[in-house]
């Protein structure tokens, strides 16, 4: 078992302490879905105020849901649609302060005010996203974004 420690000083050095955590946790382990879930448990308990933590990965058609904490989400998204779509779509990190005000958005849990998902590409190959929720208004700043892709990168490499 692994404990989820508590995380100290400023919000880099968090990221940093969170990083080594999950580099812990994939240690011995590149399977992917294993990986996936204790990263989703990992930093949705070791974060404040998320309500949604998870993957969604690329089945060669459109995004599926994959391991995940919070409660039951959309299944399928296609590739247009919702901010899975564009990070999908766009390669780029979409942070969104505010999820009414974006075009497309899909609400899964409607205690979901803001949103951060960071695309996963091996080369240029989608695999899928790692998707963050959280019921304060921008809640993710760019030291979140910074933190957030770096620990899918790690997935990413740690995973098969
Ligand atoms: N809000 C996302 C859908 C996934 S849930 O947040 C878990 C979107 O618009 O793509």
């Amino acid at each position: 078992m692994h404990e989820v420690h508590a995380l100290a000083g400023s919000k880099p050095e968090q990221y940093a302490e969170l990083h080594q955590q999950a580099r812990g946790l994939f240690t011995g382990e590149r399977d992917r879905i294993a990986n996936a879930a204790n990263l989703s448990a990992l930093v949705y308990h070791a974060l404040p105020s998320l309500n949604w933590v998870g993957f969604y990965f690329y089945d060669g058609n459109e995004l599926v849901v994959g391991p995940f904490q919070g409660k039951p989400a959309c299944v399928r998204i296609g590739l247009d649609r919702g901010v899975c779509g564009a990070a999908a779509t766009t390669r780029r990190t979409q942070r969104i302060a505010d999820v009414e005000a974006f075009p497309g958005h899909i609400p899964c849990d409607s205690a979901s005010r803001s949103e951060l998902v960071v695309p996963l590409y091996r080369g240029d190959e989608l695999i899928g996203v790692f998707d963050l929720d959280s019921p304060e208004h921008d809640r993710f700043d760019t030291d979140d974004q910074a933190g957030l892709e770096a620990i899918a990168g790690i997935w990413l490499e740690a995973s098969a």
